[in-house]
């Protein structure tokens, strides 16, 4: 019979991996709440209008990566594509705009899209996303900037790029969407198959074409910059005012137009310094118009969003270190005669907060020890007839095999006293 694997694009994360997740998501967790951001889970589905309606009919999220389903009462639902929208839900659901503004939240989430899977790029993969929700204000914009990339300094990560611009509003953005037209009709035959079948729908995105020809097109392209009405110019120059207040250097990139349709003005990405649509590590902006599409009342929003599996990805690479676990890790093991005795100490131990487990199995006392080695415990206790009958057990440093007898009534206080 075949055997199970994985769904294509889902990947498990082993015991091995998880200090590098736990390290991610501890300090995600740090800085958001230092920002002053609370945390907020939702469901990982939702009625597939929600994204539907916010992301944009022309994505390709809408058009063919939505996990869609019909639940048994006959409702479309989709898994969640993005966190953005789903928070916004709840903060019109739950009547937030009542509370002091603006709401600062933040998540952290499995994320589903049915994507091509390769490198870096997956069907389901986990955001930590922070949104700040209730008002206009450009020092929010910064200040989510500022949050993205304090955090990846703060993993150690190293050779980023900010990459920033400015795509207007309901406004504006209809000027520059013609200018762009006019400018790609007159250069679609150099383009790739896929923006020449994008042109009609989706103008904007045949600026973050990767395909070497297109760039050279769309670098030349007109800049959504030069169309931007004087508040949105306005609003631009005072988010660059905060990022250079707070010495954050990055790039006016013109070809910068996210993958999603939900953005007015500030959009940003952080990316590595290799180019490459899967190597970007976060990337966010304003949707001030989101809110009301959903049907609720209009109400501002600006965030990020950051994939932790691309995150793990990079720090793997430069192999950066981790900070050691606290405790030791202890290894109980014994003769048979003293089995019960075993299993009543390794019970005390884990009550005393040490982290402990007891050889199982019936194996021989050698066997048992190079099980501990085998396993990277710090420390095994041995317990034989003699250590029974004197109350002095053994505890053998497994790193220099040298052993230290400690009585037992002492032992959780100087096993909890080790460093590792
Ligand atoms: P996004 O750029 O679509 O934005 O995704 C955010 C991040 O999730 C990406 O920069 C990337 O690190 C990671 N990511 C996206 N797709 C995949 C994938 N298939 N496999 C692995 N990682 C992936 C959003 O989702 C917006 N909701 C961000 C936002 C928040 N904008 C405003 N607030």
């Amino acid at each position: 019979m075949a055997t199970f694997k994985a769904p294509r694009g889902t990947a498990d994360t082993l015991p091995s991996d998880q200090p590098h997740w736990e390290f991610v998501r501890r300090h995600g967790e740090d800085i958001c709440q230092r920002y002053g951001y609370r945390r907020i889970d939702t469901p990982v589905f939702e009625e597939a209008g929600v994204f539907v309606r916010t992301i944009g009919q022309d994505t390709d999220i809408v058009e063919k990566e939505m996990y869609l389903f019909k639940d048994r009462g006959g409702k479309e639902m989709s898994l969640k594509p993005e966190g953005t929208a789903s928070v916004c839900r709840a903060y019109l659901e739950h009547g937030m705009a009542n509370l002091p503004q603006p709401v600062r939240l933040y998540y952290l989430s499995p994320v589903f899209r049915y994507e091509r899977p390769q490198a870096g790029r997956l069907r389901q993969h986990h955001q930590l996303g922070a949104e700040a929700l209730g008002e206009v204000d450009p020092v929010l914009d910064a200040e989510i900037i500022d949050l993205a990339w304090r955090f990846y300094l703060s993993l150690g990560l190293r050779g980023l790029s900010i990459q920033v611009n400015s795509l207007g509003c309901r406004q504006c953005r209809p000027a520059y969407r013609q200018a762009l037209v006019a400018y790609f009709a007159s250069r679609l035959g150099e383009m790739c198959p896929d923006c020449r079948s994008r042109f009609d729908r989706n103008p904007l995105r045949l600026l973050d074409c990767k395909h070497a020809d297109c760039i050279a097109v769309g670098d030349a392209a007109p800049r959504s910059t030069d169309y931007l009405c004087p508040e949105c110019s306005r609003h631009f120059d005072s988010v660059a005012g905060y990022l250079n207040l707070w010495e954050l250097s990055y790039n006016l990139n013109h070809r910068l137009v996210r993958g999603l349709d939900y953005y007015t003005r500030t959009v940003f990405e952080i990316q590595p310094l290799e180019e490459g649509s899967q190597s970007t590590i976060g990337g966010g902006g304003r949707y001030d118009d989101l809110m009301g599409e959903m049907g609720g009342r209009p109400t501002p929003g600006v965030g990020f969003a950051t994939g932790l599996e691309r995150i793990v990805r990079n720090l793997q690479r430069q192999g950066a270190a981790l900070p050691a676990a606290s405790g030791p890790r202890i290894y109980v093991c014994y003769l048979e005669e003293a089995r019960e005795e075993a299993f009543r100490l390794l019970a005390e131990l884990r009550r005393g907060g040490v982290e402990a487990v007891a050889a199982v199995g019936g194996r021989s006392l050698k066997s048992q020890l190079r099980q501990a080695d085998a396993q990277g415990m710090n420390r095994a206790i041995i317990l034989g007839g003699d250590e029974l009958r004197s109350g002095i057990l053994m505890v053998r440093n497994m790193r220099n095999s040298q052993q230290e007898p400690v009585p037992r009534g002492r032992l959780v206080a100087f096993l909890r006293g080790l460093s590792g």
